[in-house]
């Protein structure tokens, strides 16, 4: 047997404490899987007088990040403190040290990846990741790995769970955002502040890292268009039910050679001939499709590529459990071997590997929900279908209640288009937004058909 893999731990919360718990009760387990011992060397936390999980040595425990990467032993540093300030100097520290690295922290590569990964290779050590994309689906080793033949032409996510989760409660129990997300979080779902999840964020961090896998782009998180749930109307979810869809929050990555209408058109491509359309935001999508019945705080992935066709990845996105669980599958591949040399092969985030140009999501073709609340009064109705026609979109079906008893009061008017360009899509509807008639602004989302 080789010799055993020795492991510093930095950050022991949710997931770490997940992950030194794997190490500590299944060594044999993963001794048989690795061909050699993975050893709990160090583990580095913010306080250390907390009380944590009997199983964890207290002996191993320190705020020294330094003494534990540098400690000979420790052949891997696990990055697990999150944030972008101390978890890139520990890293990039360790790396300096000649440690191999295996962090879950999206935000951290969407923000530094050409930083981290160029020291890396510098280094020769490999940096690994499967955990910081949909927790325990294994998502990152299919597009790297397992689908390795194709070229991806379309990735449509649900990326976080507590999303996923404030969603679902509001379609099936008819909450509203407030009240799913006050159960969001009582469950343990989403964080005291749950900003980053629910404003589409979290989201555009991690399809900017699966982006780079599938299309060598490097994505910075501002330069993809995001919108998210926080302004969600429980009426849109109604009103989607009635037309038959449910409403998702979706990471889309679209090239110009998508099958179906839906989705990036390739004309006018770039000299090099690839571009790439990355978002996030709310799509309606039919109550059949897949991506539709994936329910709770679960994630799930939809990838085509050009050869194999259609695959589809789901399971637990986050969580202490699942999340660890991609951890050690990580540090089996080190201690293995295999994640030196995919990493040395992939040479992701590089800048000598010619990627995707990004594209803005304006060129994405879609069908459009559109609902306004306008004054009940004659003309109206023509004003809108007119600004519509004027941008060439046509509409395919309409939803308008019956004006409330009291008169007078604005209504909502569902307007369901049919396929148009985003761009003109939007520039509708800032005229849409400056009729006399418009009581609110108006809101719209792309439809997943
Ligand atoms: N939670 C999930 O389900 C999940 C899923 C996928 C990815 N991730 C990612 O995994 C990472 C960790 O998340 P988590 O949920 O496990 O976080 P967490 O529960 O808040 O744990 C953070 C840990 O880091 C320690 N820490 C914080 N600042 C430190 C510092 N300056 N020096 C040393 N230790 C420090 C904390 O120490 P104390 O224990 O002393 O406070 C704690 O042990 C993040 O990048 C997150 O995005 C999490």
């Amino acid at each position: 047997m080789l010799d055993t893999l020795g492991i510093a731990l930095i950050g022991c919360g949710t997931v770490g404490g997940g992950v030194a718990e794997i190490l500590l009760r299944h060594g044999d387990r993963l001794a048989s899987r690795a061909g050699r011992p993975l050893a709990l060397r160090r583990i580095v936390v913010r306080d250390p007088s907390k009380v944590r999980d009997p199983i964890i040595p207290k002996e191993l425990i320190s705020t020294d990040h330094a003494a534990a990467i540098h400690d000979p032993s420790v052949h891997v540093v696990v990055e697990l403190i999150g944030g972008t300030t101390t978890a890139k100097k520990v890293v990039l520290d360790a790396l300096s040290a000649g440690k191999h690295v295996v962090t879950a922290n999206k935000a951290l590569l969407a923000d530094a990846g050409h930083e981290i990964f160029e020291a890396a290779r510098k280094a020769q050590r490999a940096v690994c990741f499967e955990a910081a994309v949909a927790g325990g689906v294994p998502i990152i080793r299919a597009l790297g790995e397992s689908l390795a033949a194709n070229q991806v032409t379309a990735i449509q996510g649900i990326l976080n769970g507590t999303s996923n989760f404030i969603l679902t409660a509001m379609a099936e129990q008819g909450m509203t955002y407030a009240a799913a997300l006050a159960e969001a979080q009582k469950l343990g779902y989403a964080e005291a502040d749950p900003t980053l999840d629910v404003d589409g964020s979290d989201a555009a961090h991690k399809l900017a890292v699966l982006a780079q896998i599938a299309f060598g782009v490097a994505a910075r998180p501002h330069e993809i268009q995001r919108n998210g749930i926080d302004t969600l109307d429980a009426m849109d979810i109604r009103f989607a039910d009635e037309l038959g869809y449910t409403i998702k929050l979706l990471a889309e990555a679209w090239t110009g050679e998508v099958e179906g209408e839906r989705g990036r058109q390739g004309e006018g491509e770039s000299k090099s001939g690839r571009r790439v359309a990355l978002h996030v935001a709310p799509v309606l999508l039919r109550h059949t499709d897949l991506l539709a019945q994936v329910r709770g705080a679960y994630n799930a992935i939809l990838v085509h590529g050009d050869i194999v066709g259609e695959t589809l990845y789901q399971g637990p996105g986050a969580g202490r459990g699942p999340t660890a669980s991609s951890v050690v599958a990580d540090l089996i591949d080190i201690a293995v071997g295999r994640a030196q040399c995919t990493f040395a092969a992939a040479q992701l985030w590089s800048k000598a590997n010619k990627g995707f140009e990004i594209e803005p999501a304006e060129r994405v073709r879609s069908r459009f929900y559109l609902r306004l609340l306008v004054a009940d009064k004659p003309g109206v109705l023509a004003d809108v279908t007119r600004i519509l026609a004027d941008e060439q979109i046509s509409i395919s079906s309409m939803v308008q209640h019956e004006a409330a008893e009291s008169g007078g009061s604005p209504v909502p008017l569902v307007i369901v288009t049919h396929y148009a360009e985003t761009g003109r899509f939007k520039a509708a509807l800032a005229k849409i937004n400056r009729l006399a008639s418009a009581a609110a602004p108006a809101v719209f989302f792309s439809m997943g058909d």
